[in-house]
């Protein structure tokens, strides 16, 4: 069982990094990508302070699709170059929006969110996995160390999903079903 710890928010560069310390230990034993994005979208709604939405979207070939989240039911698909996660998609730059209201496209999934964090995520060889959204419900919430923080939480999930010595005994046992 999870048991949370508390994490102070007031310095965020040592509140960061001590959740990153947390996530690791949470992913440290799985590398499949949708539990590991559930429990990590979990793990930041339950820590960080005054954001109304968190999640994923991953890139199917064509478009952005939501993946694991907390907060409201959220739009489903997102072109690239779309509002504000598509931008970061196809950027493969953080956004980080100050406020919503005044970026041209921006795409509303919940009124109440003002500004937003995108960080985009990349496989190993670079191309484009998805995008790690984070919103809240005041204007000017996130700054450049929450952009940091955020970089590097992106950064343990993403390790997570690599494989690992242990990934040798599934994909034996997945031979093994194929035959
Ligand atoms: N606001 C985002 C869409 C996703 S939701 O906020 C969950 C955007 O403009 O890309």
């Amino acid at each position: 069982m999870y048991s949370s710890p508390e994490l102070d928010p007031q310095s965020k560069p040592r509140f960061y990094a001590r959740l990153a310390r947390e996530t690791e230990a949470l992913l440290a034993d799985e590398h499949n990508q949708v539990a590991n994005a559930a429990n990590f979208a979990a793990l930041v709604w339950q820590h960080v302070p005054s954001i109304n939405w968190c999640g994923f979207y991953f890139f199917d070939g064509q478009e952005l699709v939501v993946g694991p989240f907390q907060g409201r039911p959220a739009c489903v698909r997102i072109a690239l170059r779309q509002g504000v996660c598509g931008t970061a998609a196809a950027t493969l730059e953080t956004q980080l929006v100050a406020d919503v209201h005044a970026v041209a496209g921006h795409i509303a999934c919940d009124a109440a969110s003002r500004s937003e964090l995108v960080v985009p995520l990349r496989h190993d060889d670079g191309s484009l996995l998805g995008v790690w959204d984070v919103d809240a419900p005041v204007p000017g919430r996130f700054d450049a160390e929450d952009r940091q923080g955020m970089e590097k939480l992106a950064e343990v999930f993403l390790a997570s999903l690599r494989c690992s010595a242990r990934d040798g005994v599934v994909g034996s046992q997945r031979s093994i079903h194929s035959k």
